[in-house]
Formats: structure tokens, sequence, C-alpha cells
């Protein structure tokens, strides 16, 4: 297995910054790699109006919208930026000439935008958007895990994948993405680190770590239903199929992966690499990016779709700019205990 790992430096993606709307027969053209039956000429003519909506709406609003890699391929069409869970906290961070944002992205997400953007009004298009991994820990079955830990290991420190509520990040001594994992829990002065709350991406950090990781038991629901046996079947019916995993997969998955790596990376991956196959075994959304920015290359997937990312529709993004919902709030004094643990983050994995 290649050397690649999911703590390589985080780049940006472009920003597509502006109002520019796009026609109905020029949106058909561009979604075509995808599906051409199910984006009908019909439904191309609906989102191409919401579009022009939703751009009309932004300029009043002075909103932007910040949109996770796994969104659908229409919400692309609105996004003033695409990235990964490290890219668009580091975006939010930086947000200057907006009054508004709307996440297109999931509720701890939109959280963190919160958390750097207290005096902005931070909209989150359906409260539906959770995740599995954020709601396999809660603050309180934090601490009590942590201090039953720290009475063997006195030099415990709690790393969190951002993936947790604020309130769980407001415990932690730093967070971390996927992309800066194992940065992050290498440059932490502790060896001995509480994991939470993936424990596939648990597993792998300790791959690469000399550190005893101590894991929390929860996953992300889309990563860890996918088997060593839909990777070994695509292998075997694609020779030369260069396979490339999110950390947030198995341990079992991960072992057959020639590269292991965030949504960005695995986007700059495929894009950099001489191979022109490859099985990319993620979100299924990842996989619709790579088909329409990288036509010349094959695509397959072994990839599910996550329902939470997937409550994110044109509809609800131009509900939110209208009716200004659903507003993300929170206490001060989480706010300000999940920024340390961000911050901290932005510092040792950046
Ligand atoms: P990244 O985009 O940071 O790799 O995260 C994937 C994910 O599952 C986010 O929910
Ligand atoms: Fe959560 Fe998994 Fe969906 Fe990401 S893909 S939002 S980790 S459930």
């Amino acid at each position: 297995m290649e050397a690649t790992s999911a703590d390589r430096e985080s780049e940006d993606q472009p920003v597509m910054e502006g109002y520019e709307t796009i026609s109905a027969g020029a949106l058909r053209e561009k979604l075509a790699p995808l599906d051409r039956e199910s984006y009908t000429a019909e439904l191309c003519e609906r989102f191409a109006d919401k579009i022009a909506r939703i751009m009309r709406l932004k300029r009043e609003r002075r909103a932007i919208v910040l949109a996770h890699n796994y969104q659908r391929p229409e919400i692309f069409e609105v996004a003033d930026f695409i990235g990964d869970s490290f890219e668009l906290a580091r975006k939010a961070r930086e947000v200057r000439d907006a009054d508004t944002i709307v996440f297109c992205g999931v509720h701890f997400m939109a959280e963190t935008a919160k958390v750097f953007n207290p005096e902005r009004s931070v909209l989150l298009p359906d409260l539906r958007a959770g995740c599995s991994l954020a709601d396999s820990v809660t603050a309180e079955a934090l601490a009590d895990r942590a201090e039953e830990l720290r009475k063997v290991y006195p030099d415990l420190k709690i790393v969190s994948y951002v993936n947790c509520t604020a309130d769980v990040k407001a415990l932690s001594d730093a967070c971390c993405t996927s992309a800066n994992a194992a940065k992050v829990v290498n440059a932490i002065d502790s060896g001995n680190i509480l994991f939470v709350p993936d424990q596939n991406l648990a597993n792998y950090v300790q791959t690469q770590t000399a550190k005893r990781i101590i894991s929390w038991d929860g996953n992300c629901y889309v990563h860890h239903q996918i088997t060593p046996e839909e990777v070994a079947r695509a292998r075997a019916a694609v020779p030369g199929i260069v396979v490339i995993a999110h950390p947030e997969c198995r341990k079992d998955v991960i072992a057959m992966a020639d590269a292991v790596l965030s949504t960005s990376a695995m986007m700059r991956y495929a894009k950099e690499s001489p191979a022109d196959k490859f099985l990319i075994v993620t979100e299924c959304g990842l996989s619709d990016r790579l088909l329409l920015e990288v036509p010349e290359k094959h695509f397959y997937k072994s990839c599910k779709l996550c329902r939470y990312m997937k409550m994110i529709t044109l509809d609800g993004v131009l509900d939110a700019l209208e009716n200004l919902r659903y507003a993300i709030e929170l206490p001060d004094e989480v706010r300000a205990g999940a920024r340390r643990a961000l911050e901290r983050m932005l510092e040792l994995g950046a």
C-alpha cells in the first residue's frame, strides 16, 4: 500500500465567488456526465430558476454559501466555496465580507462556522442534516470516560474528530479532521490520547503514531457499511484500478486501499495521478464531483449516500435565504471552548 496518509497538507479548492447564474441548457450539459436520464430538461429548467433566485437573494442578504464535497451537484452551482471539513473550517474562520453564511453540509459543520462567526448569522437549510458520528458521543459521556481514564493515564489528552457537537469540542484539548488527524495526535504533548468519536479513524491514526490511542465506539454509518468484498470485486472486475479510501472506512477496507485520504485530498490525488481508473471508497457525492471535474478519467463507486448530507436541497437553500432559517446558536462558554480546540487544530495540524 502506498504511503500516502490522511494528514497530507490541505490546499484551498477554487473559490467560486460571484452571483453568476446558469441556463437550463448549460446546466444539463454540465451534469450530463452524471446521469442524463435523471437530470432531465424539465428538472434542469427548475434548478436553473432556483439557482437564479438563490443568487439574487445571496446578493440582497450579503450571504455566502459554503458547501461540503458530498453535497448534491446542483448545490455546487450556488456555492462560493466547496471543500472538505478542514478547508471549510479554515474558510469559515476567514469570512470577512458577509452578514450571513449558509452552510450546505451537516449540523456540526454549521456549528463550527458559528464558532468562528458569532456576530454573523449562520444558517443550516435543514435541521435534519445531522451525523451518525456526532450522535455517538455526548459531552456528559465524554467527561465521565475522561475522568475514569485519567486515574490510569494522568496525562490523558482528548482529541476530537470535528464530526462531533460543539460541546464535545469544548471538552477537547484539540480537534482534528481526516486531513490532519495523525499530525494533531503526533504534535500534542501527551503519549495517551482519548480519540473521539470515530473508532475507524482512531484505528487508522494508531497506524501512524507510537502513542496510545484509546478510541470511542462511534462510526460513520456510510463508511462503516462498505466491505472488503466490494473492494475485492472491483479489483477483480477492473484490472489496474487504483483504490482510494476515506479513513472513516473499516480497517479491513483501509488495508486494501492504495491511498487513504480526506475528501479534498482524494480529489487532488485523482487529478494528479497518472492512473485513469479509480475506485472511490467514500460517500457518492465525491465521485460525482470527480466525474464532473475530471471527465477524461474513469471513476467507479464503492460508495453509499449519506442521508444527512442529502437533506440539503436547492429548495432548502432558497427557504433559508428567504426566511433566514435555521439559525445556529451556541452558548458563549461552549463557543469559547470549541474555538480553543479548533484553533489548536489549526495550529498543530495546518
Ligand atoms: P472530510 O471531507 O473532511 O474528509 O470528511 C468526510 C465526512 O464524512 C464529513 O462528514
Ligand atoms: Fe456523518 Fe458519515 Fe454523513 Fe459524514 S458521511 S456526515 S461522517 S454520517
